[in-house]
């Protein structure tokens, strides 16, 4: 049996999952992962978090009603001017979705999510995703990891600040 879900800490997790195409969230809501996905998962948390199947959906884990009622799907499109997202993240996710975007849009978007994050909140970018020019914002703690600087406001400089600056 698994443990009731309760973070370190007394945290309220509260994850916000986004894109852009309504199939590929309405997948993820599902919350059903075939049992290899798992691998890397330490097997504490794979028994408090995930449920396996039987019968016709063995082979197959899916995670649990706790887990999966903290996260809220939102599809959101980020070429569009306006995220319509409320308040700020401690972490943003962004794996393997550089690659759709050229250079200048990919450094509009990330800037754009920089101001989405707490003060010295982090950034999680794919393996394979180096962002060297984003140094002047973020500290990349590892491959994948960056942090927000100590009191910088990200050099972000798309529409909306240029609107604000006309007014
Ligand atoms: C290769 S998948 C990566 C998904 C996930 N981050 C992962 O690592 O498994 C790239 C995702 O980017 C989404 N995407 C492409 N253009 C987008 C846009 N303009 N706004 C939001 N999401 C977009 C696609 O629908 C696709 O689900």
């Amino acid at each position: 049996m698994g443990q009731p879900l309760s973070p370190p800490g007394g945290w309220q997790v509260e994850v916000v999952a986004s894109d852009i195409d309504t199939v590929v969230l309405a997948t993820a809501a599902q919350g059903i992962y075939d049992e290899e996905s798992l691998e890397e998962v330490p097997p504490a948390m794979q028994t408090a978090y995930f449920l396996r199947g039987k019968g016709n959906m063995s082979g197959q884990v899916r995670v649990k009603k706790d887990v999966a009622r903290l996260v809220k799907f939102q599809r959101l499109n980020l070429m569009d001017e306006n995220w319509s997202l409320d308040g700020l993240f401690d972490v943003i996710f962004f794996r393997n979705a550089l690659i759709y975007f050229n250079r200048e849009t990919q450094e509009v978007f990330l800037r754009k999510m920089l101001r989405y994050l707490k003060p010295r909140g982090y950034l999680i970018l794919g393996h394979s995703e180096h962002v060297p020019w984003l140094n002047d914002s973020v500290e990349a703690l590892s491959n994948t990891i960056h942090q927000l600087r100590a009191q910088k406001r990200p050099a972000y400089n798309g529409p909306e600040r240029r609107r604000r600056r006309r007014q």
